[in-house]
């Protein structure tokens, strides 16, 4: 009987705002109001214990460093307003969240050679609140590395200093560069002289830095045909984006220009045929480089100067002579005054065909017109008789 009224009465409002006012409820008791307040049930993490306070007690002061067998020294002072100010300070997770095994002083005795092991011995740690990252960079580059035993190879507090680190938010872009450039200094020194670093570092954030290239805990090998292949989307996310390359008066026809290109067209076909396969054609890195990219109009080195473009094609077109930079048509579409004759070969072309095609269409369909009437004809006397003509 209830169950007969509610389906009759379910439109009355009455209902409807107590059905709302239910599903509501639900979706909100359902929901994680905080990220701490989830993260910190985790099992594997034990809470509370010792106060930090009973650590500070020693670690706020600057004592002398302690030294691992590798002669690596582990500095034992922590800086109190920083640790306070940092994500995890500010989310009350303490030192012996992480630092379970510590219960009081003296304290286990460490046996991890390098800072390199000490560290990794905390990826377990962060895994208890941060299982994504750490997942997402077990099958990396770096975490192949470090499976490898490589000891230069990054783990999480490599990158992110546990006492210090503040909301990614926070972090000014370039300052994730400087993350990379701890170990990858040589291609860092380079990227800084690039048309993309020198950017970033004047704090422009529509340039890529490291991680918008790469990834961050996923980076995969470079060096792949994969990587090769898709490399040309990569640079077009922004180099086809309007309004990002207005404000740098840069052409967004570079995509297109690329995939009309033979280049670009072997390129489209490859991936198609050749799964899994480098392609040998020209990326847009072959010819601008990647993390000494500079503006074409660069003197030294830009590829709008003739004799620059001209050694860029030779590394695959050695027999490439002065000539040759001129038989391809670079990103423009062919206009008036950059290459008239094709301009005009191609309109040509836009004409004439529309014109054909037109002329054919109108030819038919008057063929068919001329057909149908004719049959038309020969059929009415036949159809319409005058009984039916009547009943209508
Ligand atoms: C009485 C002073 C004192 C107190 C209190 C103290 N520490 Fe230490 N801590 C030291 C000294 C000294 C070292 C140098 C290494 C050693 O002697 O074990 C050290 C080393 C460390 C290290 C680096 C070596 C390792 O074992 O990994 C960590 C981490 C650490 N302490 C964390 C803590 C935490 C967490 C607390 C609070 C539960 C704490 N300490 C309380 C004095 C102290
Ligand atoms: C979010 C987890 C986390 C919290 C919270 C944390 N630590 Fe650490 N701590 C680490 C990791 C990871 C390392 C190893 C990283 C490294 O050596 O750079 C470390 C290293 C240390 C060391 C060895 C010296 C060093 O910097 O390598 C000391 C001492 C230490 N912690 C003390 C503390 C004290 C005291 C607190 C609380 C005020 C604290 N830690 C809070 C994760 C944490
Ligand atoms: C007990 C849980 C816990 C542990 C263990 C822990 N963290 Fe965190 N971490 C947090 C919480 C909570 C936040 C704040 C998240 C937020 O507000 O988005 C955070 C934030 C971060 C952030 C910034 C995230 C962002 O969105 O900006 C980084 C980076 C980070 N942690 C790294 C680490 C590393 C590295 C370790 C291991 C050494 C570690 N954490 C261990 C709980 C933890
Ligand atoms: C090679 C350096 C590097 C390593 C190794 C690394 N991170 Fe990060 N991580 C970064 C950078 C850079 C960012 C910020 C980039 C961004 O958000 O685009 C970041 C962001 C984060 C964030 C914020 C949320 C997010 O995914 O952007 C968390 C949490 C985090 N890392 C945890 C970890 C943990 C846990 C590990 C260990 C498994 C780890 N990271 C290893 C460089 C690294
Ligand atoms: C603690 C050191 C360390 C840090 C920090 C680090 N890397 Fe690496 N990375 C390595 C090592 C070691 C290799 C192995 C190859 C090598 O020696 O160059 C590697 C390899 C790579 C490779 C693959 C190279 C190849 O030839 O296949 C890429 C890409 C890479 N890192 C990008 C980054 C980016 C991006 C960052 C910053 C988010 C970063 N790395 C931070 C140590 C580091
Ligand atoms: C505009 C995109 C882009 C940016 C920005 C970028 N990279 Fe790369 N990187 C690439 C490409 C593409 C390759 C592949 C090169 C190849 O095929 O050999 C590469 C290769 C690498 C390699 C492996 C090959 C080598 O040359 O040793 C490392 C390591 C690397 N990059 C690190 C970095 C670091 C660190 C930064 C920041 C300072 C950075 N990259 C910025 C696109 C980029
Ligand atoms: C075969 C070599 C080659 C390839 C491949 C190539 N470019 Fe270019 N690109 C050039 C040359 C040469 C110029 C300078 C043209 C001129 O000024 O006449 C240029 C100019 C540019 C410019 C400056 C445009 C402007 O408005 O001044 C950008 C941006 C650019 N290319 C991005 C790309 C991107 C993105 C790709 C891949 C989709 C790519 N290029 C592929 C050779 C190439
Ligand atoms: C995250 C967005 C982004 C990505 C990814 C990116 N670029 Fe750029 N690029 C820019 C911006 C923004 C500028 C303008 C910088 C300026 O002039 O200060 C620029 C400038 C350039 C220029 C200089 C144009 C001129 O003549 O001034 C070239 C060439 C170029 N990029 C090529 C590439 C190539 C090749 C790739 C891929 C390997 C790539 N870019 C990836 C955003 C991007
Ligand atoms: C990374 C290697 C590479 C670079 C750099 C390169 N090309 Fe090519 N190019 C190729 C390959 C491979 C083909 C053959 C594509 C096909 O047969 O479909 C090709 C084909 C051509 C063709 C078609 C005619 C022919 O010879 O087959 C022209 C024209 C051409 N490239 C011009 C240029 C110019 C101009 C530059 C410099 C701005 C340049 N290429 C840079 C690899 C490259």
């Amino acid at each position: 009987m209830k169950r007969s009224y509610l389906l009759a009465n379910w439109r009355k409002p009455g209902l409807l705002l107590v059905f709302l006012l239910v599903i509501g409820i639900f979706f909100l008791a359902s929901k994680p109001t905080h990220v701490q307040a989830e993260t910190l049930q985790s099992p594997l993490i034990q809470t509370g214990g010792i106060p930090n306070a009973e650590c500070l007690s020693c670690h706020a002061q600057a004592t002398e460093p302690v030294f691992l067998q590798s002669g690596e020294p582990l500095f034992l002072r922590i800086d109190v307003p920083m640790f306070g100010n940092s994500v995890h300070g500010r989310n009350s997770v303490t030192c012996v969240t992480c630092h379970s095994n510590i219960t009081g002083f003296p304290h286990p005795e460490v046996t991890t050679p390098t800072i390199h092991d000490y560290r990794l011995g905390y990826i377990g740690v962060c895994a208890a609140c941060h299982a994504e990252q750490v997942n997402a960079t077990q099958d990396s580059i770096h975490g192949q590395l470090l499976k490898q035993g490589n000891q230069f190879a990054p783990s999480c507090a490599d990158c992110h200093d546990p006492h210090t680190q503040p909301l990614v938010e926070e972090v000014d872009k370039s300052e994730f560069a400087a993350v990379c450039a701890q170990c990858h200094n040589g291609i860092y020194e380079e990227y800084k002289l690039s048309v993309h670093g020198k950017a970033l570092l004047e704090g422009n954030v529509d340039v890529p830095g490291c991680v918008d290239c790469h990834g961050v805990h996923s980076i995969s090998d470079p060096t792949t045909a994969e990587f090769r292949n898709s490399s040309v989307y990569m640079c077009a996310d922004c180099h086809t984006d309007e309004t990002k390359m207005a404000k740098y008066g840069l052409s967004t026809n570079v995509l297109t220009s690329y995939v009309a290109d033979f280049h670009g067209t072997t390129i489209s076909l490859f991936e198609k045929t050749e799964p899994g396969q480098k392609s040998n054609t020209a990326v847009c890195y072959d010819c601008h480089g990647i993390h000494n990219i500079l503006s074409v109009d660069d003197p030294q080195k830009g590829l709008a100067v003739k004799e620059n473009m001209l050694s860029a094609c030779q590394k695959c077109h050695p027999d490439a002579t002065t000539n040759f930079p001129s038989s391809w048509l670079s990103h423009y579409m062919p206009d008036k005054n950059t290459y008239p004759l094709v301009y005009y070969v191609d309109l040509f072309y836009k004409i004439l065909i529309p014109s054909v095609l037109g002329i054919m269409a109108i030819f038919i369909a008057s063929d068919i017109y001329r057909r149908v009437r004719t049959s038309r004809r020969k059929l009415v006397p036949v159809e319409v008789t005058p009984t039916e003509e009547g009943k209508e």
